[in-house]
């Protein structure tokens, strides 16, 4: 694992140290210039104390290839420090200008069909073209040594999501970079060859020119190509990433620079666990999903990107207010999810919450996307919740700093295997990585026991339970890591099509779960997906659906925790454990959904005496999430619920929530968030 870069946070003046950063994507040049002084005073209003500037301003700041206009910048900046505003100052590469698209059509970038991707949006850039990098870098340069001195700078935030919208890319200028990404990881044509099974269908290469992206075939494309050509965007834009950051840490060493990740539901092309390594401190945008699961997910998505760069504070970049324009139904929030919703990503670590964006645009594509000044104006629910929130923020002032701390279970998060096992030419097209992790995570959250979602080269020794949901691509160290772990006496689970194949999506031989076939003292020889209309009971009282396998037992010191009551493996195991000497290795074949999968997880944290924290009558009803320092620890007490729920004996000061009497249960509003602080054991 490579060492994370030493912690850093926002270069602010001391005074401003011990507090949460609160703001906004700032977009002025939307604006007239009268309204900025306006701006600036309502967001003070509202406790705002960071701005995210200049995303979207390249063509503001350079109208044509050879005129500079930073007159307004320069003003907004100055405004925005007299106002006692931070700024995170975005290098302004996100959306190349007309100007530079029409000049240079060659950045534009390709679908798999050969398609060119048109300007009109945003994003329409090669992360290989040298001709953009040029460019951008070029922007990336004058920018900092531009603002370098300037005291409102705190950070650089590295153009805005990378991979968004252009991950993908199947140009001649992609197919360049992805061969000499495959030179450097294979080495030579053999190696490749053999790596990607070109014996397969009469696909040996006897030139690396010969070698292209996934560009759309006749058939499925070679899977090894594919997962590679996978590994090689993300690391695409990793590198380019790397080359932004490198002009700004060398203009201005003193200032963190950070790139917004999007850890989310539908966003799975960045393998953010590599990234985490490349910035000073972890980005974050998240927008919630509507859905039964959807604060859940949010919980989830805060968590893993808490432990991205464990131990250390992260920033929420962007959130919404209110409603976004890009779903198919945009739901306005309910009273109180604003401050919730902000809130579970402080729960999980973060010590900034910022939202997209300050003023509600009146033109382009998000004129109806929500912000924190709507339409409406200030005399508005939505801004009277801000400036709310900005409040309850000042009074969380004393979390700044603390971070996670660690829970007793963790779940395994491998972006290698969320890529492969959902690949074409699979058993079944129906299976989702990231659903399975997340009603694992449910599960644990209807239990009330405290889970880390970790990506999977974390250590694993300090946690008692590790769930590996779809862990499917097993290299052999992974394999020796899990056993090691089991020998050592933890409590492991995976789940149907885990250990299935090698780090080049070969498959282990001998019987499923392959790699993992001796640690679970179980055999497999065919699987059994399911369709979508069938499901299969199970003798502990839940049901299966989408995948069922037909296990053999072949260690003496496996149990069945479930049988098949019905399906084609009626009568056989479902659910086994091999139990060692101390710890335990959990096998579950099957879908069960969330509620389906507390009647294993039960047994598997009652093996590892692994219990909730929460009083017993809030468990489920309550996400608990826990920060700390040395000397303090604050428990952050989130209702899950849209009823009041009362937790009884809270234990510790109110930091933010409802007054308790002495004897009394702290009485939770609906989606009401309250933070108790202790002194650290
Ligand atoms: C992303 C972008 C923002 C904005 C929001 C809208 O997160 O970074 O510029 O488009 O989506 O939800």
């Amino acid at each position: 694992m490579v060492p994370h870069p030493a912690p850093r946070w926002l270069r602010r003046p001391h005074s401003a140290a011990a507090q949460l950063a609160f703001g906004a994507d700032y977009n002025p040049e939307q604006w007239p210039a009268e309204v900025w002084a306006d701006d600036i005073r309502a967001m003070r209003a509202a406790g705002v104390n960071i701005v995210s500037l200049g995303i979207f301003s390249w063509a503001r700041i350079q109208p044509s290839r050879d005129v500079h206009d930073f007159a307004w910048l320069d003003t907004v900046m100055d405004l925005l420090h007299a106002g006692g505003i931070a700024v995170d100052l975005a290098t302004a590469t996100a959306s190349p200008p007309p100007w530079l698209t029409a000049e240079h059509p060659e950045v534009l970038p390709v679908d798999r069909n050969g398609a060119t991707v048109w300007p009109g949006a945003r994003q329409h850039w090669r992360p290989t073209s040298p001709v953009f990098r040029e460019h951008a870098l070029r922007l990336v340069r004058t920018m900092a040594e531009r603002y370098a001195d300037h005291a409102a700078l705190a950070a650089w935030h590295v153009s805005n999501e990378l991979g968004c919208h252009n991950i993908y890319d199947y140009s001649d200028d992609a197919a360049r970079a992805f061969r000499t990404w495959l030179r450097a990881r294979y080495g030579t044509l053999d190696g490749l060859n053999s790596a990607w099974g070109t014996a397969f269908w009469s696909q040996h290469y006897s030139d690396w020119d010969h070698v292209l992206p996934p560009r759309q075939a006749a058939a499925h494309p070679n899977p090894t190509q594919q997962l590679d050509f996978k590994r090689f965007s993300s690391d695409a834009l990793k590198d380019y990433l790397r080359a932004e950051r490198d002009v700004l840490r060398a203009v201005t060493p003193d200032v963190p620079v950070t790139t917004n990740f999007m850890v989310m539901r539908g966003i799975k092309g960045m393998d953010y666990a590599d990234w985490a390594h490349e910035v000073d401190f972890v980005s974050n945008d998240h927008y919630v999903h509507p859905g039964p699961q959807a604060l859940d997910e949010l919980s989830f998505s805060a968590n893993l990107t808490g432990n991205l760069a464990p131990g250390r504070p992260w920033f929420l970049m962007e959130h919404s207010t209110s409603a976004v324009n890009w779903q198919p139904v945009n739901l306005a929030k309910r009273p109180g999810e604003l401050a919730r919703d902000s809130l579970t990503n402080v729960a999980h670590g973060a010590d900034a919450v910022c939202f997209f964006q300050w003023r509600q645009s009146v033109a382009g594509a998000e004129k109806y996307h929500s912000a924190m000044l709507p339409h409406a104006g200030e005399d508005s629910e939505v801004y009277r919740s801000v400036a709310e929130l900005g409040r309850t923020l000042r009074e969380l002032g004393p979390v700044a700093g603390s971070v996670r701390r660690p829970a007793r279970a963790a779940i395994v998060f491998d972006w290698q295997s969320w890529w492969a096992s959902e690949q074409d030419s699979h058993p079944t097209s129906r299976l989702d990585y990231r659903q399975e992790a997340l009603d694992w995570y449910s599960a644990f959250l209807d239990l009330g026991v405290r889970v880390d979602v970790v990506p999977v080269d974390t250590p694993l020794d300090g946690y008692d339970v590790v769930i590996a949901p779809v862990l499917h691509v097993v290299p052999a160290t992974l394999a020796q890591r899990l056993t090691a772990y089991v020998a050592g006496g933890g409590h492991l689970a995976v789940t149907y099509f885990s250990g299935i194949v090698d780090e080049n999506d070969h498959v282990w031989p001998g019987g499923y779960p392959g790699a993992l076939r001796e640690l679970l003292g179980i055999r497999i020889e065919e699987f059994g997906p399911l369709p979508d209309d069938r499901r299969v009971d199970l003798d502990n009282g839940t049901t299966g659906t989408m995948w069922t396998d037909r296990i053999d037992v072949t260690a003496a010191e496996v149990e069945v925790l479930a049988w098949y009551k019905s399906g084609d493996h009626a009568g056989r195991a479902a659910i086994t454990r091999r139990v060692t000497a101390t710890g335990s290795a959990t096998y579950v074949s099957t879908r069960l959904g969330a509620t389906g999968l507390r009647p294993v997880l039960t047994e598997i944290l009652d093996a590892a005496a692994v219990h909730s924290e929460l009083p017993v009558e809030v468990r489920g009803l309550v996400e608990l999430a826990v920060r700390g320092d040395h000397d303090t620890t604050f428990w952050f007490l989130i209702n899950r619920t849209d009823e009041p729920v009362e937790v009884s004996e809270p234990g510790g000061d109110i930091v933010i929530g409802p007054d308790v009497a002495a004897g009394q249960p702290l009485a939770l509003p609906p989606r009401a968030v309250a933070v108790l602080r202790r002194p650290t054991e």
